[in-house]
C-alpha cells in the first residue's frame, strides 16, 4: 500500500450492515436511523448521502461504535441531540422526554386555528423541551408565548432551547416552571388566551413501552395513573378558564383515550365544537375544542 494514502471504503455498505444490526436490536425503523447516524457524522442531511458514496476507515469505526450505542437501545435523538417539531429544533437528551412525530398534526392544527389573529397569546402546557411553544414561536415570531413545565431536568432544556431561540433572533417565550394543576401559575392569563396546547403525560401506568421510552423518557412525562388520565383531567379546567371566549384548546393524548378524552371535554358546558383528530399514523391522538361565553341565567 502506498505511504500516506488513506483507505476508502462503501458507505452503503456500512449503511445495509448497521440496517441489519438495529434490525436484529428489535429498533423500529432500522434503515432509517443507520442514515440518520451516517448523515449525523457526514454533517449532511440524509438526502443527502448520496454525496459521500466512500468513507474512511476510521470514520467507519466511530460509525460502527455509534451504531453499537443505537442498538443498545438508546434513543436515536440522544445520540444526535436534536429532535425536531414542526420548524422548531430542540435540543434533547436524558432527563426529558424526545418531541415525537405524532404531534406534528397538532402544531399544524394550532397554527392553522391562530392564523387570522395578530399577536395570539398562547400557553403550552407540560411543555417538556419547549418544543410546540418553539414550533408555534418560530412559525408567529408575532405570538405571545407562555410555557410551563414542572420537572427541573425538563425545564432545563427548556431554558436552554429558549435561549438559543432567543440568541438566534427569536422572540422571547415566558417560561414558568410549576405544575400545571396549580391554579396560582397562571391565573394572570385568566380569559386571556387564544390557543392553549398541551402533550401532557397520558399512558395508562403498567402499559408495556419500547426500551427507548421505558429506560430513557421520564416516567413521568409519559405515565398518568392506572387510567393515563390523572393530569388530562385536571388540565382540562385549568384549560378552559385560561381561554378567552372564542379561544381554542388543542390537547394530544392516548390512541386507546379517542372517546374518553373527547368525552370530558363535552361534558364542559364552556368548552363547544369538540372534535378529535388522528396523528400521521392515522391513529386518534388529539382533540381540540372551542371556549365559548355562557348566557348569563
Ligand atoms: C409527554 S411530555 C411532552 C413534552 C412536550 N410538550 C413535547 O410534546 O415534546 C409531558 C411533559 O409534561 C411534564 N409534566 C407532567 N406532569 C406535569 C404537571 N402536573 N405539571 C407540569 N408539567 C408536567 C413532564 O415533565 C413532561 O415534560
Amino acid at each position: 500500500m502506498a505511504v500516506g494514502r488513506v483507505a476508502r471504503e462503501s458507505l452503503r455498505v456500512h449503511i445495509l450492515a448497521a440496517t441489519e444490526s438495529l434490525a436484529a436490536a428489535g429498533v423500529a425503523a432500522p434503515r432509517y436511523d443507520a442514515e440518520e447516524l451516517a448523515a449525523f457524522l457526514l454533517e449532511t442531511p440524509r438526502m443527502r448521502l448520496g454525496l459521500h458514496p466512500l468513507v474512511e476507515s476510521e470514520w467507519v469505526e466511530t460509525y460502527r461504535q455509534l451504531v453499537a450505542r443505537r442498538a443498545s437501545r438508546i434513543p436515536l435523538q440522544h445520540l444526535t441531540g436534536t429532535a425536531v417539531l414542526g420548524r422548531a429544533i430542540v435540543a434533547v437528551g436524558p432527563g426529558v422526554f424526545i418531541p415525537r412525530p405524532e404531534t406534528e398534526v397538532l402544531v399544524e392544527w394550532a397554527l392553522t386555528a391562530i392564523r387570522e389573529i395578530r399577536a395570539p397569546v398562547v400557553v403550552d402546557l407540560c411543555s417538556g423541551t419547549g418544543a410546540i411553544a418553539l414550533a408555534i414561536a418560530v412559525a408567529r415570531p408575532d405570538a405571545v408565548v407562555h410555557a410551563v413545565e414542572r420537572a427541573p431536568g425538563a425545564l432545563a432544556w427548556a431554558r436552554r432551547n429558549i435561549e438559543t431561540h432567543v440568541a438566534a433572533g427569536g422572540t422571547p417565550i415566558d417560561l414558568r416552571g410549576g405544575d400545571v394543576i396549580d391554579q396560582r401559575l397562571l391565573t394572570d392569563l385568566d380569559g386571556t388566551v387564544d390557543l392553549v396546547t398541551a402533550n401532557p403525560p397520558y399512558v395508562p401506568a403498567g402499559t408495556p413501552v419500547e426500551p427507548e421510552v421505558g429506560v430513557h423518557d421520564p416516567a413521568e412525562a409519559v405515565f398518568a395513573g392506572p387510567d393515563g388520565l390523572d393530569v388530562i383531567r385536571p388540565l382540562i379546567s385549568i384549560a378552559a378558564g385560561l381561554l378567552k371566549p372564542g379561544g381554542v384548546l388543542a390537547m394530544e393524548h392516548d390512541d386507546t383515550h379517542g372517546e374518553t378524552v373527547p368525552a370530558l371535554l363535552s361534558a364542559r358546558r364552556v368548552l363547544a365544537d369538540v372534535a378529535d383528530h388522528d396523528d400521521l399514523t392515522g391513529r386518534p391522538r388529539f382533540v381540540t375544542a372551542r371556549r365559548v361565553t355562557l348566557p348569563l341565567r
